[in-house]
């Protein structure tokens, strides 16, 4: 039987619930650039994970009603235990086991539906997506954030990182999932009713200029590659030493007072 942990390709431990945590912290002001929460009361948030993601939504906008929903139940009880420690956000929000393509929610129920890193481990987005669009009530909007891992560059070139990075994104695939799908998000929501759609790439271009982002940004990526390195050596994929191998890597490039970073994650707003 396949461990459940194993089809996903970041696993659901305490490390990684941690690594969301610090994830959103890194990018939360860059992913929210594009989602405008003014005008909305009742959120949801398909694929929750943690609570990263409603955890800054609550903090930024006190007036939001936010309903997680998530198919793990560790990764909901580490939500749990991450929002309650928060008195501001009692009452505040709901959290709900379920699946994304088979809401629980009436159509028409919330003002707007979001999900970020969630298509992305997916075997059949198109079933979330028309689920968020189901459940937004007309004149709301859908907003999503996904990975485009094609867009990864750095310098100088690391063939330990490139070959690691290739297997990674090769493992994903296996699982059903796609770390290619942001590229996609404009042309599967084209599809749907809408009034508006827009789309947009973020880069994260980091080098010389600007240091102390730099190392931030690979210290993240560090924490990225190894959360999925846990599941690729579990799974045979590969070894450990090839994983150490990779981390020195980084870690000189994190060093390298030279060294750059690139990569462009997607974003799509559709307005029903
Ligand atoms: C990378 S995490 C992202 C969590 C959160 N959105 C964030 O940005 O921190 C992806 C989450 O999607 C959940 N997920 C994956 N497929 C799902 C589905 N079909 N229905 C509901 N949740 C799903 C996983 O359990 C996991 O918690």
């Amino acid at each position: 039987m396949v461990k459940r942990s194993s089809k996903y390709l970041h696993g659901f431990s305490s490390e990684e619930q941690k690594r969301l945590h610090l994830q959103n912290d890194l990018l939360g002001p860059q992913i929210y650039e594009f989602i405008g929460l003014e005008g909305a009361s009742r959120m949801l948030e398909i694929g929750c994970g943690t609570g990263a993601q409603m955890r800054y939504v609550m903090q930024c906008y006190p007036h939001i009603h936010i309903t997680g929903i998530d198919l793990s139940a560790e990764q909901l009880a580490g939500a749990s235990a991450y929002l309650e420690a928060e008195a501001a956000f009692n009452n505040r929000y709901a959290l709900i086991k379920g699946q994304g393509n088979a809401l629980p929610f009436d159509t028409a129920s919330f003002d707007c539906a979001l999900m970020v890193w969630v298509l992305e481990h997916v075997r059949h987005p198109e079933a979330l997506l028309a689920e968020a669009h189901r459940v937004v009530a007309p004149g709301g909007w859908v907003y999503l954030t996904e990975v485009f891992n094609n867009s990864f560059e750095h310098f100088p070139k690391s063939a330990a990182l490139e070959d690691f990075w290739n297997q990674m994104n090769a493992f994903q695939e296996s699982l059903g999932g796609n770390g290619n799908i942001g590229i996609q998000l404009g042309a599967m929501c084209a599809k749907l009713n809408h009034t508006k759609l827009e789309t947009r790439a973020k880069t994260l271009y980091f080098d010389a200029a600007v240091p102390q982002k730099r190392t931030e940004i690979w210290n993240y990526w560090i924490s990225l590659a190894e959360s999925a390195s846990r599941q690729m050596i579990s799974s045979g994929r590969i070894s450990n030493s090839d994983w150490q191998k990779v981390r020195r890597e980084m870690l000189q490039l994190r060093e390298n007072p030279s060294s750059a970073f690139y990569y462009s994650f997607m974003q799509c707003r559709l307005q029903r």
